[in-house]
């Protein structure tokens, strides 16, 4: 950065957090996705989020912090696996679910007692909430319902009108969410899977487990809604590569005869099978690194919408490690619309 880019972005960062400090909404760059910030000690500002976003108020936000002390601030009974937890994975794409400190308002938790804490590590993020002074409540600044923002264009094109400003930091570099992590009951569970996966918790806590539909112990509120979805309709086909080419190709010929658009969600190493195929082919990024896939995901998603396609014909992914995350988003962006062939 030159010198004047020093200067306006520590301007910008200012202006940022006088609009956070008087009870505004300010969007901004996370290492995961766009956050959409709010005080997340003033019920009147945190509420002003629901709003922009279209969200039901009994889904609770994830509160920011920017260095370590500040967990006391807002959690009680911290245990000592979340200590461990944070020694690896903080400052980054981890949040944890602990119990809440009374100064922390029901708004922003859904009316729970509990506390959805993270540390992020994009820079900028940081320096925002060090300036404003107080933790920043921020849900994924979207649409409700919409995929994800990575960058702040589709930051615009959601929100723009609801909104005091954009902090631009350019894409986020990791393109997935957080993983969310229960630590206020025993075992430690993963309530929404994100860029920390459950190998990597386990080498800290080998007790750590996903949520399984089973479990009588609440999940995520946020996981009933609908999420991540695209104008366009969503298919996932999961199975054999040429199985899933072959399923696409002939769902795409059958769509295509009744007059529908449609979009092919490939990967470098497929994109070349549906040359033959009438529909807008976009590769996600090579299968061999994941890491890419999950970057790219929520804007390729959005890049259908912008090209119009009635159906989205989604190649799976294998569900282990980060592919777990990004099955999760896209099982959900089907509507649970996911295919074995
Ligand atoms: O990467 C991320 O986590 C991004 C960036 C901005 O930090 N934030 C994000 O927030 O994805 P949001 O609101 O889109 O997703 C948070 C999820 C929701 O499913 C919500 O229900 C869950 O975390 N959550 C938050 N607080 C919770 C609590 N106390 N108990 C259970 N689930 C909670
Ligand atoms: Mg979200």
């Amino acid at each position: 950065m030159d010198r004047t880019d020093q200067k306006n972005y520590t301007a910008a960062i200012r202006e940022a957090a006088g609009i956070i400090k008087g009870g505004g909404l300010v969007s901004f760059p996370t290492e995961t996705v766009y956050g959409l910030g709010a005080n997340a000690l003033g019920p009147e500002a945190v509420r002003k989020i629901f709003a922009a976003k279209g969200r039901s108020p009994d889904n609770p936000l994830i509160v920011h912090i920017a260095s370590m002390p500040e967990l006391d601030d807002v959690a009680d009974d911290i245990p000592q696996v979340a200590l461990k937890l944070a020694g690896a994975f903080w400052p980054g794409p981890l949040a944890m679910i602990l119990l809440k400190k009374d100064i922390v308002p029901h708004e922003t938790t859904g009316g729970l007692g509990t506390v959805a804490v993270r540390l992020p590590s994009h820079e900028t993020a940081r320096a925002l909430i060090a300036e404003v002074g107080v933790p920043i409540a921020a849900p994924s600044s979207n649409a409700s319902g919409k995929p994800s923002a990575t960058d702040a264009a589709h930051v615009e094109a959601d929100l723009s009108g609801a909104i005091d400003m954009i902090l631009d930091g350019g894409p986020s570099p990791i393109g997935i969410e957080s993983t969310v992590a229960d630590l206020s009951s025993f075992p430690p569970r993963i309530l929404r899977p994100g860029f920390i996966t459950l190998e990597d918790l386990r080498k800290i806590e080998p007790s750590f487990e996903v949520f399984d539909g089973r479990d009588p112990r609440p999940r995520s509120p946020g996981m009933k809604y609908t999420h991540y979805s695209p104008a366009a309709r969503v298919i996932v086909f999961s199975g054999e590569p040429e199985n899933v080419a072959a399923a696409i190709i002939k769902t795409a010929g059958e769509n295509e005869k009744i007059g529908k658009k449609t979009g092919v969600m490939a990967c470098d190493e497929t994109a070349r099978y549906y040359g033959g195929v009438r529909a807008r082919v976009i590769s996600a990024g090579s299968r061999e690194r994941v890491n890419d896939i999950a970057f790219n995901l929520f804007r390729v998603l959005r890049e259908f919408d912008f090209y119009g396609v009635d159906i989205i014909l989604a190649e799976g992914y294998a569900a282990e490690g980060l592919g777990f995350s990004v099955m999760d988003r896209l099982v959900r962006a089907s509507g649970e619309a996911a295919l074995k062939v």
